[in-house]
């Protein structure tokens, strides 16, 4: 939710921290502040509003501290305000803390430190963390090097509840302690210089090799080292990991938008969740996994747990797994799986997909089910994220970072990766017809192509973007592998646009959301399914009978006269049709929002990565 950058080195940290905070916005846009350390002790500069805000304080440029830490914030505790900006201080001004999560006991710990004579000034749960690491620096009398260490770990083991934290001290000039429970952070590290980030992107410009944290792992950073130590405050062995995106798939390119961009990128993040993982004259290849023909066989179900737009990528994971693998599979949104008491055994395997792979409700429910014995399996896009070490395998979409917080590659890639996947486990299974896999398999690797000629319709969407901008309702209609794509369309124009939509399988209509189909009303249909079009094309008469504007996507021979717009996407096999009829749907969303001059990347209330519960 919240972004948290960090900067220890031979640099002036205030710009440097600044920029990696715009690139970090997408967490969260309400306010941001900054901390460093000075001759004369610690900054402290904040303000409600977007970076751009904070970068315009009077006094900003002359901070000229090699160590700083900094924040944008998403609130949860507190309406956004320069008091509940980070970073937070203690009392005594000796402590700057950075924090994103919730610590869900802040109100006994403000109770106890209230009581112990300290002040509070914000509404955050935030304030309580530099006020507790004084506390406990205050009462240690053993004066060595790890005493600020202490303090820090001995506050921490307090908090219950999820958090990154950052923390300087104008005692320690050269050092930065920072550690992560359920909340996501890095550390980049090159020659005299460390960087510290919510996610990777934000610092790929300035090195590739990163420490990824373990929950509780607290580091003791100088400029020129990296000290790892465990929670009983014994020193760990850390190596780095070379990320191989690059810094310029984390920059706008010439684009307006991320958005915009990232739907572009399409072509290239499918050709990389192809791989090598799929080849015409060999099985599908998923070195990471170790399933048997045995183990696949003995499954009695598979959930796929996921939030959002990976939940949809979901639905097409559970259509081509259970069409070809012959097993049943549910897919559960991961903040209802997590509290419904799901059925899990030993005979269960749960998916995981995230794109960011720090999605609280998805960790809660994959965290769940290793607790009940299920084999785990996460599919995301961020390389060492949380869900990829908490599960016990994982597989990658290699979309390639993606900012906008409204998800389109991060969604045709999954879809595509948990059909491979469903491939792959029917070629374990033997239970298909090779003829009909390799089928698909060739279909798959057309794709690229078929996104570059769907991507094709960009004009005609934006025109129609013109026309429907004002709406107040939106609805789309589709059955079967469409119907998945028609919530994700609509999930798309909701958060990007504010107009209000709903999806619904079309043949679902006449049980009571007709009543809401009247003179002018947008429908928008989407038919792939050879064996569906015929009834979805009657459904969508029963609405323009009811002086609808019609909206179609499709792959198959209609009579358009029909329909308002047509919008023809390549044909391909069904089970992967989403990945090409999302398409206009996603530049449509993105035009309309345009339109409304509305900020894409940024829309209200949202975040890119929901760290919180
Ligand atoms: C997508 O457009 C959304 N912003 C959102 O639904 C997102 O997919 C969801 O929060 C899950 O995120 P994750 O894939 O990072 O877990």
């Amino acid at each position: 939710m919240c972004g948290i950058v960090g900067y220890i080195g031979t640099k002036k940290a205030c710009p440097i921290l600044l920029a990696g905070l715009s690139r970090l916005e997408y967490r969260g846009y309400d306010s941001a502040g900054i901390s460093t350390i000075e001759k004369n002790g610690l900054s402290l500069m904040k303000d409600k509003g977007r970076v751009k805000n904070l970068s315009n304080l009077d006094g900003i440029d002359n901070l000229e501290g090699t160590i700083g830490i900094a924040h944008t914030r998403w609130a949860t505790h507190g309406k956004p305000s320069k008091e509940n900006s980070h970073p937070h201080q203690d009392n005594s001004q000796t402590f700057s803390v950075v924090h994103n999560g919730i610590i869900e006991n802040y109100n006994e710990i403000r109770k106890f430190l209230t009581d112990s004579g300290y002040n509070f000034y914000s509404q955050t749960d935030t304030e309580v963390i530099p006020n507790l690491i004084h506390f406990y620096f205050s009462k240690d009398t053993v004066n060595d090097e790890l005493k600020f260490l202490r303090a820090v770990k001995n506050a921490c083991l307090d908090l219950k509840g999820s958090f990154a934290i950052e923390v300087i001290s104008k005692l320690y000039p050269e050092n930065m302690i920072v550690v992560r429970q359920d909340s996501p952070l890095v550390i980049g590290t090159c020659e005299n210089e460390k960087y510290l980030s919510s996610d990777i992107p934000a610092i790929l410009s300035y090195t590739r090799d990163f420490y990824l944290l373990n929950d509780l792992e607290f580091v003791v950073l100088t400029k020129n080292s990296a000290k790892f130590y465990d929670i009983n405050l014994k020193l760990i062995k850390k190596e780095t990991q070379n990320i191989e995106w690059n810094a310029s798939s984390a920059e706008k390119d010439g684009y307006d938008d991320f958005m915009l961009k990232e739907i572009y990128e399409q072509p290239i993040a499918i050709r990389e969740t192809i791989g090598s993982k799929i080849s015409m004259d060999n099985k599908c290849e998923f070195d990471e996994l170790p399933f048997t023909k045995e183990y696949l066989k003995s499954l009695n179900r598979i959930y796929i747990v996921a939030c959002g737009t990976a939940m949809h990528a979901g639905l097409s994971g559970k259509n081509a797994i259970e069409k070809l693998c012959k097993i049943p599979v549910e897919v559960d949104i991961a903040s209802e799986f997590r509290y419904r008491n799901p059925i899990i055994d030993k005979k269960t395997l749960c998916i995981f997909i995230s794109q960011s792979g720090e999605t609280a409700d998805t960790i809660a429910a994959l965290k769940l089910s290793k607790e009940k014995g299920a084999k785990t399996l996460a599919i995301s896009n961020v390389i060492g994220s949380s869900i990829t070490r908490e599960a016990d395998y994982c597989i990658y979409t290699h979309a390639g970072p993606e900012i906008a917080v409204a998800s389109t590659k991060a969604y045709t890639s999954q879809v595509l990766l948990i059909n491979i996947l469903a491939i792959y486990f029917a070629e374990i299974l033997e239970n298909c017809e090779t003829k009909y896999l390799n089928k698909l398999k060739n279909d798959i690797l057309a794709l690229p192509k078929k996104i570059e000629e769907t991507l094709k319709c960009n004009d005609t969407i934006k025109d129609f973007s013109k026309k429907i901008y004002q709406e107040k309702d939106v609805f789309f209609l589709g059955r079967g592998i469409d119907e998945t794509v028609a919530r994700e369309a609509s999930l798309k124009l909701k958060e990007i646009s504010y107009i209000h939509s709903d999806s619904y399988p079309a043949g679902e209509l006449k049980h009571g959301p007709i009543a809401l189909i009247e003179n002018g009303i947008t429908v928008i249909s989407i038919l792939t399914d050879n064996n569906l079009v015929k009834k979805t094309v009657s459904n969508i008469q029963e609405v323009i009978t009811r002086g609808a504007k019609t909206l179609v996507i499709t792959n198959q021979e209609l009579d358009k006269n029909m329909f308002d717009i047509v919008i023809d996407i390549p044909e391909t096999n069904c089970f992967i049709s989403p990945i090409l009829s999302v398409i206009p749907l996603q530049l449509l969303a993105y035009y309309i929002s345009k339109e409304k001059g509305l900020d894409v990347d940024k829309p209200r209330n949202l975040a890119k990565s929901v760290t919180v519960e």
